[in-house]
């Protein structure tokens, strides 16, 4: 079931068809997050190609997307995996072939697990930094041309986790610290080509995945840490996005947008009530990974 519907439109801030005629490219779109920033465009009049790693839940996505405005065009491209440049290319290009152009660019494929530095292989902190972060220079990669042409726009979405020290979430946090450098200097170099690049760095959202499986069974404590008192929601993002990719946003490049609640500036993170003691059990235990 989509998370928003018309009325997103008719009483949201923004006016219908204000992305009519563009076309949005989003890595992970049919992903909690970005599945819901995808249906915001749709329902403000853009296509779009959703690229995944999973055919059925790809398409799937894209068929719910597609019923969110009559006339809406989704494109679902999937056994897609970012940190492979020449399928993304490939993917970009059917994109194209099917939908005419590309607009804006959501680079939201990512990878994600709890685990300790003890715990945490050389294998599996590459296959993270290799997914979040090379899968995104990759994504603008095989859209720079039609970005170029188009005049468009980027978003990378990225996080709070590596603004200060959050166990458990090395690997994560160093990618996310590398896409929030590739952005800004995508958005110093690509800028004068007519290109904006900028981060949405969400804290946490409720119903996603990143969620359940990195708080399970904390949420409530999680959301009582948040200065706002709750979690985000995904429509929190999306309005991020909608604010990023619209006529609002046109001077707005190189930023990074948090969307969290204030939350960051707590700190704690998900290292919460049992730190230290849970990070040095782990340290202690048998088995240690190179
Ligand atoms: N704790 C520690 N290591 C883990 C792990 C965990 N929970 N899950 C996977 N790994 C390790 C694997 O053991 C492997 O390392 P090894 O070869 O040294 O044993 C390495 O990570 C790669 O795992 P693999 O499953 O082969 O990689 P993949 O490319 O298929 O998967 C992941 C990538 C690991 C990021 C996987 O979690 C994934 O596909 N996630 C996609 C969805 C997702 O995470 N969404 C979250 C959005 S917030």
């Amino acid at each position: 079931m989509p998370t928003l519907d018309q009325s997103y439109v008719t009483k949201g801030s923004w006016r219908p068809d204000l992305f009519k005629g563009k076309v949005a490219f989003v890595t992970g779109g049919a992903g909690s997050i970005c599945k819901v920033q995808t249906e915001a465009l749709i329902l403000l009049g853009a296509n779009a190609a959703i690229v995944g790693r999973n055919k059925e839940k790809t398409d799937a996505a894209a068929k719910e997307l597609e019923g969110l405005r009559p006339g809406a065009k989704v494109v679902s491209l999937s056994n897609i995996d970012v940190r492979d440049v020449k399928q993304l290319t490939e993917a970009a290009n059917k994109a194209v072939q099917e939908l005419g152009r590309i607009d804006f660019v959501i680079a939201g494929a990512a990878g994600n697990f709890l685990s300790d530095f003890t715990h945490l292989s050389s294998n599996a902190f590459s296959s993270v930094v290799n997914i979040d972060l090379i899968g995104s220079f990759n994504t603008v990669k095989a859209c720079f041309e039609q970005l170029k042409k188009n005049k468009g726009a980027i978003i990378f979405v990225s996080a709070t986790l590596h603004y200060y020290g959050v166990p458990y979430q090395i690997h994560v946090g160093a990618a996310k610290a590398g896409v929030d450098a590739l952005s800004n200097a995508l958005a110093t170099e690509l800028g004068p080509l007519g290109i904006r690049s900028n981060c949405i760095a969400p804290g946490p959202i409720a119903d996603t995945e990143g969620m359940s499986r990195l708080a399970p069974g904390v949420i409530d404590q999680v959301a009582s840490k948040v200065p706002v008192q709750r979690l985000g929601s995904k429509q929190d993002i999306a309005d991020a996005t909608v604010y990023l990719f619209s006529p609002a946003g046109n001077f707005v490049n190189g930023e990074i947008l948090v969307v969290d609640g204030g939350a960051w500036h707590i700190g704690q993170g998900i290292a919460g009530a049992g730190y230290p003691v849970n990070v040095k059990r782990n340290q202690e235990s048998k088995t240690f990974k190179l």
